[in-house]
């Protein structure tokens, strides 16, 4: 590998893509290629001296143009759900244009139990996975936990009741921040590593939704308590309060993967990476307390 190896992130306009080029520069790396959609949401990091390019999943032949040059290369998963097999289609083409571009080292951002998880998109990050397993790179497959900023909208709907209601029963999940994650990505585009490895990208504890609901209640002084409903329940809940029942059905199903274990246990891999202990979900709610109580 060289000394000074281009570092490639795509999806960089995401709120991910975002965090992440931050702590790119922030770290002083060096040659970084930022690719996107809209190249135009990247200017004031193209004034950085980040190269900005355009790059879109469903259009594999622009994807040469776009990766040349690239040594170490991050796929940001897309948020393309709504049609089947999309997504899948889109990081396959992604992967086949890193491999032909001459990428030596993809790193991507996955699901916790990708290969076995009741997640309606779990076999899209399977695929993914698979996809990446089959080329010559080095890989680093970096399955995500939770988002912890997702908590605050729901433990938000659930104080104005003071129930917390779900289908995931004692199962706990060790959620993770959205700069936990970008510091894990970043170390490893930063590294010289260059062996193939799966780690599991959590914050530093699992909670169940009862004790999530304590926490916020004793942060809040807000009464919550959880209630366990069955999940045909949540999801009615949702196309009630005007959710499509597909995307009720997604959202649900991480119910039935937190309530299965799932997205427990935690792991060290932030911290063996970065070097930075994740942010804990205590300390996270802390210090979104009035969102907890505002928020719409
Ligand atoms: N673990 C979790 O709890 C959790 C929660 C939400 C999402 N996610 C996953 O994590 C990803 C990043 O999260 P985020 O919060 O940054 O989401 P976000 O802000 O909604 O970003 C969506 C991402 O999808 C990319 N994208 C969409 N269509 C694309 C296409 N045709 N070609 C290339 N890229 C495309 C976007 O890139 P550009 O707009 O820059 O082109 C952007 O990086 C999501 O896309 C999703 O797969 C995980």
């Amino acid at each position: 590998m060289t000394d000074n190896p281009t570092i490639l992130i795509t999806g960089a306009s995401g709120q991910l893509g975002q965090i992440i080029l931050d702590q790119l520069l922030e770290a002083n790396a060096q040659n970084i290629i930022a690719t996107t959609r809209s190249p135009e949401k990247l200017a004031d990091y193209a004034a950085k001296g980040v190269e900005v390019r355009a790059a879109d999943f469903d259009d594999p032949e622009s994807l040469a143009t776009a990766f040349a040059g690239a040594d170490r290369l991050l796929l940001i998963s897309t948020d393309a759900l709504g049609v089947p097999g999309k997504r899948l289609n889109q990081h396959k083409a992604a992967v086949a244009a890193a491999q032909e571009a001459g990428v030596s080292h993809i790193a991507y951002t996955s699901l916790m139990n990708a290969d076995n998880s009741p997640v309606t998109f779990a076999p899209d990050h399977d695929g993914t996975e698979k996809a990446i397993a089959a080329t010559s790179m080095s890989y680093n497959i970096l399955r995500e936990n939770l988002y912890m900023e997702l908590l605050i909208q729901e433990l938000n709907m659930g104080l104005k009741s003071g129930s917390l209601y779900n289908a995931r029963g004692e199962g706990k999940a060790a959620y993770v921040t959205r700069h936990d994650i970008a510091r894990a990505a970043v170390a490893d585009m930063t590294s010289s590593f260059d062996g193939r490895r799966t780690l599991d990208i959590t914050g530093p504890v699992a909670l169940s939704s009862a004790e999530i609901a304590e926490l916020a209640s004793t942060i809040t002084g807000e009464p919550l308590k959880h209630v366990p409903v069955p999940l045909e329940g949540v999801i009615q809940g949702m196309v009630d309060a005007g959710v499509p029942q597909p995307v009720a059905e997604v959202f649900a199903s991480f119910d039935t993967a937190i309530a299965q274990g799932k997205l427990s246990p935690a792991s060290s891999a932030v911290e063996d990476l970065s070097g930075t202990v994740p942010t804990s979900i205590a300390d996270f709610l802390t210090a979104h307390k009035g969102a907890l109580l505002n928020a719409d």
